[in-house]
Formats: C-alpha cells, sequence, structure tokens
C-alpha cells in the first residue's frame, strides 16, 4: 500500500520513526510530508533515510523536478495517515484550509484519511476541536486515538497518540473485515496442565497470547472462531466461542468433538507430551517417595487431526524449539501431515512474552516475520495462511 504519513507539530513525533520502521516491514511504501511543526521535532533527513523515499516540507519539494506534485502525491496515495495529528492540522483540514502542503494534500485526496491525535487534554476538549472532530468525521476521517494517561506537559487526561503499532494494527484490521466470513477455524492455544495430586501439576510457561492474537486477527476479519483454550491469564478476545480444558486428554476430547464441519485447524496449544501415568485423589506426603514419577505420552492432537477423516482443509502447527529450530520444526511437519508449520523460538524465562517472531515454512519454502507484537504477527499470519489456503484443493465431504 502507498502510504502518505503526515507529521505535525507534537511531541509525538518521536514516535515517527517506529511508526515508519513498523510500515514498511509490513510491506508498505511510505512518503513523509511534514508540516514546519512537524520539523521542529523530526528531520526530514531522519524520515528519508528511514522511508527511503523522498520527503516534503514545503510544496516546492513536491514541485521539484524529481518529486510529484502535490496533486500526484494526493493521487498517489492508498492512504493518508497524519500522526501525531495536532489541533492544527485538525482545524485546517475541517476548514478546507489550503495554505501548507499537508493540508492541501488532504483537500486533494480521494484516499481514506486516518488521523492519530496528540495534544495537550484541555485543547483535546475544547469544543472547538471537538467541533473540528465532528465535521472531518462528518467527511469519513478514521480516528486511531488519542488515548488517556500522562502527557508530555505534564497534565493526565486524554491527548496522548496512541502507539505505533495500535496505529497500524488498526488501520489494516478495519481494511481487511469480512474477508474470512466463511470460514470456520478450530485453534488451540495456551499451556495444559497434568495433575499429579490434588495440588501438583506438570506444565509449561505458554501464556496463550498468540493463540488468542491469532484467534482475534481471524475474527477480526470474520472467521467463525472457536478456540480450545488451556488455563491462562491472558485477556480473551471478544468474538470467539472459547471451550476451556484444563488437560491434554480434554483438549483433545474438546478438539474432536469441534472438528466436523472446521475448514481450518491451528494447533497453538503447548499440549504436554507426557501425563502422570497415576493420578493420587490426595496430596501425596514427602514420606511416599514420589521422586519418580512415571509418564505416559499424550495423544497428539494436531498429527491426529491432520490424519482424521474430518480433517479441515488447511491444518497449520506449531514447532518450539531450542535448538536446530527449522531443521526439527520440518521434521514434525512430515510426521504431523501437516500443511504449514510455523517455527518459533522459545522465550527465555526472563524474555518479553508481547513480542514475538516466527518462520513459517510451507510447501519447502521459509519466511521469517520480524519481531513485533503479537497481535500484528497474528494479522500477517493469518493473511498468510489465507493466501496458502485459498490455492490448496478443498477436501471433499466424506460421506
Ligand atoms: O511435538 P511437539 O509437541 O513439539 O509439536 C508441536 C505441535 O504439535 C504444536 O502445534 C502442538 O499444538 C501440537 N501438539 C498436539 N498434541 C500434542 C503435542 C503437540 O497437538 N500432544
Amino acid at each position: 500500500m502507498n502510504i502518505v504519513l503526515g507529521i505535525t507539530g507534537s511531541i509525538a513525533a518521536v514516535k515517527a520513526p517506529e511508526l515508519i520502521t513498523l510500515l514498511r516491514t509490513q510491506g508498505h511504501m511510505v512518503r513523509v510530508v511534514l508540516t514546519q511543526g512537524g520539523a521542529e521535532f523530526i528531520t526530514p533527513m531522519a524520515c528519508k533515510a528511514l522511508s527511503n523515499q523522498p520527503v516534503y516540507v514545503h510544496f516546492e519539494d513536491a514541485h521539484s523536478s524529481q518529486n510529484m506534485d502535490h496533486i500526484e502525491l494526493a493521487r498517489w496515495a492508498d492512504c493518508i495517515l497524519i500522526a501525531p495529528a495536532s489541533a492544527n492540522i485538525l482545524a485546517q483540514c475541517a476548514h478546507g484550509l489550503a495554505d501548507q502542503l499537508l493540508s492541501t494534500v488532504f483537500l486533494a485526496t480521494q484516499a481514506p484519511v486516518w488521523m492519530a491525535p496528540a495534544m495537550n487534554s484541555v485543547m483535546w476538549q475544547h469544543p472547538a476541536t471537538q467541533a473540528n472532530i465532528k465535521h472531518l468525521t462528518g467527511m469519513g476521517v478514521q480516528w486511531i486515538g488519542p488515548n488517556s494517561g500522562t502527557l508530555a506537559c505534564g497534565e493526565v487526561g486524554p491527548g496522548r497518540m496512541s502507539e505505533p503499532e495500535e496505529i497500524v494494527a488498526q488501520i489494516f484490521s478495519a481494511d481487511t473485515s469480512e474477508k474470512l466470513k466463511n470460514t470456520n477455524l478450530l485453534i488451540t492455544a495456551g499451556c495444559t496442565q497434568e495433575a499429579i495430586d490434588t495440588v501438583r501439576f506438570l506444565s509449561n510457561r505458554s501464556t496463550g497470547k498468540m493463540g488468542l492474537a491469532l484467534a482475534q486477527a481471524a475474527a477480526e476479519q470474520g472467521a467463525q472462531v472457536t478456540c480450545i483454550l488451556g488455563p491462562t491469564h491472558a485477556t480473551i478476545p471478544t468474538g470467539i466461542k472459547v471451550i476451556h480444558v484444563v488437560s491434554a486428554a480434554e483438549m483433545h476430547v474438546a478438539v474432536m468433538k469441534a472438528l466436523p464441519h472446521q475448514n481450518w485447524f491451528i494447533g497453538c496449544a503447548a499440549v504436554s507430551d507426557y501425563t502422570p501415568q497415576q493420578y493420587s485423589p490426595h496430596k501425596l506426603k514427602k514420606s511416599e517417595n514420589f521422586e519418580a514419577i512415571e509418564m505416559r505420552l499424550t495423544t497428539d492432537i494436531l498429527a491426529e487431526v491432520s490424519q482424521h477423516t474430518e480433517r479441515p482443509q488447511f491444518v497449520v502447527g506449531f514447532a518450539a524449539e531450542t535448538d536446530n529450530l527449522i531443521a526439527s520444526a520440518k521434521a514434525k511437519q512430515v510426521q504431523k501431515s501437516c500443511d504449514m508449520m510455523i517455527a518459533n523460538t522459545v522465550p527465555t524465562l526472563e524474555g518479553d512474552s508481547d513480542r514475538h517472531t516466527v518462520t513459517v515454512l510451507f510447501k519447502g519454502t521459509e519466511h521469517t516475520y520480524p519481531l513485533t507484537d503479537k497481535l500484528t504477527l497474528a494479522r500477517q499470519l493469518i493473511d498468510c495462511i489465507a493466501k496458502h489456503a485459498a490455492t490448496e484443493p478443498a477436501i471433499p465431504e466424506t460421506v
């Protein structure tokens, strides 16, 4: 997508480099238009280096021989994003002023416009600003934030620009809604707990956040999502059906029950491979010498789903490893007959559980997605799955 990013005079302009980088990482082309105020917070040189595109501050920049004119710039854009949007640019755009480049591009474009306001909370709440917002909303401008919090001026209240990741996520979720309205997705998420006795269990560190982010990303695009979820403290998104389970055996039963009529299956849960052979209905005592607990293998849910007569058309597995990640993931893809395997490193104990990077393995190809927040990554992965699933033959209905 071609994006004109307007940067205006607010301290939140310091978040612009991250925003430009994030948009470029997702494959978008970014051309920056700075207002005079914006150029006082961030230099045209920095924007040019990060966007690898010409940067515009004055009308002459848009009309110089190597650049396009302001009308062409307005036409080039698939989307205009003004972040941060100051009270001044809101007023200029609301009133159709064309005495500076950014407000002129706004006036000359037919592309969708997004604004992420940033200003002092009294300015934000002022009736003049609120009237401008109402007016711009009537013209079709879409808003991202502002968030509430401590502002650069020391006040606490609404007026903080949304974080770059939120901005990007909001623009692209709105862009893709309903693409998956005929898709039923069954997904497992989180860890499992294998009880040893009434108080002890065997488990792992999976938070469930990646699986829930995938469930949310698919639901945002209209998919009917059923999530079989192990114990978690993560926030559960709205718009998905959740079946809570505790053990691998419960997860297996719930998956098999929900399997008919699913189009996609994503095995994102960190299912315990072993479970104690015996469960003690009382708390084991130290004197009972349970230093060696006998274990047995659990059912491999993913492998069973892949080989089932009611196999969904597209089956995705996850491989989390500390060593030989790609080679092990490839081996698992074959063993478990998955269409796609997503290889991820295991975060360290002190690791960041909110950001993630993965490598997607599909038909001999490998694609690595850079480190980002889990929801942004989940949206990219759902797009990737949708693209590849569309090219796979549908499994004929079993009689
Ligand atoms: O073999 P491993 O546990 O590393 O494989 C990981 C993949 O297999 C994940 O997609 C996980 O959800 C799935 N799995 C499963 N049932 C098990 C073990 C793993 O579905 N019992």
